[in-house]
């Protein structure tokens, strides 16, 4: 089959692999329909090369029809159409039990110190092949594997994988009060997602991005937008009585703008051979924090910061003297798709489309084009806000 194959830094091509095939019982081979890239992926092709295998398979937002089962699979048969989540649980452990699937403790990657296996991300979390790809072998198929609908386009379902649930935990977690402010940095697809469903949860929602057509975007749900100037911090508190919101999330992640010092390091660090830079990377504080720091700095006294972006230096500075000051609540993680997923889908069912699942892809293309979707989403170039590739 044909497959989308981290070659290095900066480095992805389309290269013929072997098909997947069933390999545990448990286990369910699909044809993928469709399949995105994720602002994570973009964190493997720029900082964390070190942890991926030159040839390993990435993507981890895959849909499609499952072609094959294994003996033991009973909830799902051939023809079935399909969304699968990027984190593999196993549905019944302790940390399932209480919707924690991303601490799953059957596929837990105890070696690496990591949580529960996800699909094309890296040695840390179980080397486990990814799905932007013709197929893909799905573990533990019955308890992961979403069965949906035939009738509507792939562009309501597929963002169950992982963008939609991803959204609505940061909002969760921002623990907004009633009829409060809720601010989210980062207008990426996951931002969009999340100011959306502030929206729709009846906050006020302020939307901060850099870039005009993602600012527009989300102009057009309702959302009060504001540009990364210097100046966004003192707009923050001036529109909210001089407070700040009563919650932020930030939907950046490790690769902010603004932090021009730790951008060199963090490219100096992806560009170290592998052996070099792992124990730079586990050790030392690899992230730029810019989003961070501003979120800390925006959100109102005794609020709370939700973490949907992802970070992974090991010593990142933190004002400690601010955070403790203001009594903050901060709350961060990998999102446990499958505790979420259920009370989505009437969202994303819904003819009106509250959450505007049908206005978030700019580009949707084939596989063969995502080396070059790669960088365009990277850059921000073409208006590309959300890519679907379509095997
Ligand atoms: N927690 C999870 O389970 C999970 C799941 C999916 C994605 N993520 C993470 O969420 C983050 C966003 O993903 P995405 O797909 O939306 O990616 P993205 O890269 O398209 O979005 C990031 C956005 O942040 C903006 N930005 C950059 N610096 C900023 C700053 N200092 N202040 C405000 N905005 C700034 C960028 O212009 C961009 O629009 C990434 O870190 C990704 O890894 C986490
Ligand atoms: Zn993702
Ligand atoms: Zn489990």
């Amino acid at each position: 089959m044909k497959a989308l194959t981290f070659q290095g830094t900066q480095k992805v091509s389309v290269e013929t692999v072997p098909d997947p095939r069933i390999e545990q019982p448990t286990d369910a081979i699909i044809t993928i329909t469709s399949t995105a890239i994720c602002g994570s992926d973009l964190h493997l092709y720029d900082v964390l090369g070190a942890f991926i295998n030159k040839g390993d398979i990435l993507g981890h937002e895959p849909m499609g029809v499952v072609v094959e089962i294994g003996a033991d699979v009973k909830n799902l048969a051939v023809g079935d159409r399909v969304v699968i989540p990027f984190v593999i649980a196993c549905g019944h452990c302790y940390m399932c039990q209480r919707g924690l699937h991303t601490q799953c403790e059957t596929t837990q990657n105890r070696e690496t110190e990591s949580g529960a296996s996800l699909y094309g991300y890296t040695e840390l979390y179980g080397d486990v092949p990814g799905g932007q790809a013709e197929f893909l072998r799905v573990q533990l198929a019955d308890f992961n594997a979403l069965k949906v609908g035939a009738d509507l386009p792939d562009e309501r379902y597929l963002f169950l994988s992982d963008i939609l649930p991803t959204a609505w935990q940061g909002v969760q977690y921002a623990n907004v009060p009633d009829g409060g402010t809720l601010a989210v940095l980062g207008l990426g697809p996951v931002g969009q997602f999340a100011s959306r469903i502030g929206r729709h949860l009846g906050y006020r929602v302020l939307g901060v991005d850099p870039v005009p057509e993602r600012r527009a975007m989300a102009g057009r749900h309702g959302i009060e937008t504001l540009d990364l100037t210097d100046d966004v911090l003192a707009e923050l508190r001036e529109t909210t009585d001089g407070r700040g919101p009563d919650s932020v999330v930030d939907a950046v992640g490790m690769e902010a703008h603004g932090n021009p010092g730790a951008a060199f390091a963090q490219k100096a660090a992806g560009l170290l051979p592998d052996a070099l830079a792992k124990p730079v990377m586990k050790a030392a504080g690899i992230d730029r924090l810019a989003a961070l720091h501003l979120a800390l700095d925006a959100v109102r006294r005794g609020g709370t910061v939700s973490l949907s972006g992802v970070y992974a230096g090991a010593a990142d500075p933190m004002p400690m003297i601010h955070m403790f000051d203001k009594g903050l609540t901060l709350r961060m993680g990998q999102c446990n798709v499958q505790k979420w997923r259920d009370e989505l889908v009437p969202l994303v069912e819904d003819p009106a489309d509250p959450l505007g699942t049908e206005d978030l892809t700019t580009h949707a293309v084939p596989l063969e084009r995502a080396p070059e979707m790669y960088k365009l989403f990277k850059e921000k170039e073409d208006g590309c806000i959300k890519v679907v590739l379509k095997p």
